[in-house]
């Protein structure tokens, strides 16, 4: 939109003077001639000036009108121009709180994995190690196994028997109990300890009389085993042990007797000479 600029003004103020000039100069020939037919000129120069100060001021409200306008506007676009950096500034924030977020939990997350892996590493170590050692034990136990079956063989040409996880020895001359221990502890046995059913079985499958590795020697009446654990299952025969030898003589060894029997027990003075059992135990 045009405005009235400065040239304007001074323009108008020309025409303003020349106009008041030649009233002047017009008023000074009435005055000389005396005469009054100009008057209409004079008229017509009223006019004139008054159309151009109508027209000047109306340019001024116009000028005016649109200052106003344009500050109005201005001042709208400022103000939405506020708004919109303030909502971005808030975004901004917002998102840099965000950022710092994703931030910290990315190096937590990194803190995280960082462990798993140095644990990872020392579970595979672990496993590898194990892996070894295993390795190691399989191939021993194989030849441990090769040994045991050879060992066997030995032995089972040496008169020995093969019952479940043992390897027993039936003597074929007699000898006191203590002896008979002696023997079997020389052979790397001892005396026969029964604990299942299927090993008091077995003794009797023999037919002899044998010494056992049962004694009360240390406590009388109180029966154990050669490796030191307890009587607990018992196969005594019928009103053994009774401890009562020729003479009323003690007895505090154990010896099984009456084969026919599945209760067959007895215990007799340990100097007796017998035959006797020893058993190799295969597994521990
Ligand atoms: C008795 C046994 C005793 C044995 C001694 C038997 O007659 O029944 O208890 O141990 O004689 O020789
Ligand atoms: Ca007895």
């Amino acid at each position: 939109m045009e405005m009235v600029t400065y040239e304007d003004e001074s323009e108008m103020s020309m025409v303003y003077e020349n106009f008041r000039d030649a009233t002047v100069r017009n008023d000074a020939l009435k005055s000389r001639s005396g005469e009054d037919s100009n008057v209409p000129a004079a008229a017509l120069g009223i006019k004139l000036y008054r159309l151009v100060a109508v027209t000047f001021g109306l340019l001024c409200i116009l000028q005016v009108t649109l200052n106003i306008c344009l500050c109005l506007a201005l001042f709208s676009q400022r103000d939405s121009l506020t708004e919109e950096r303030d909502e971005l500034k808030r975004i901004n924030s917002d998102t840099e709180a965000r950022c710092k977020n994703v931030t910290e939990e990315r190096d937590e997350l990194k803190r995280i994995n960082f462990d798993t892996e140095a644990r990872c590493k020392n579970v595979t170590e672990e496993r590898d190690d194990l892996e070894r050692k295993l390795k190691t034990s399989v191939s021993q136990r194989d030849s441990l196994t090769e040994e045991r079956d050879e060992l066997k063989r030995i032995l089972i040409g040496l008169g020995w028997v093969y019952f479940s996880d043992s390897i027993y020895y039936i003597s074929s001359t007699k000898k006191t109990w203590q002896d008979s221990r002696n023997d079997c502890l020389q052979k790397g046995a001892d005396l026969m300890i029964i604990n299942s059913k299927e090993e008091q079985d077995f003794t009797r499958q023999s037919k002899k009389n044998v010494w056992i590795g049962l004694t009360d020697s240390e406590t009388e009446g109180t029966w154990k085993w050669v490796d030191g654990t307890p009587l607990t299952t018992s196969y005594w025969a019928s009103d053994e042990p009774n401890n009562s030898g020729p003479g009323n003589t003690a007895e505090n060894c154990g010896e099984v007797m009456m084969h026919q029997l599945e209760n067959n027990w007895n215990d007799l003075s340990c100097d007796y000479l017998k035959l006797w059992i020893c058993e190799l135990k295969l597994r521990p």
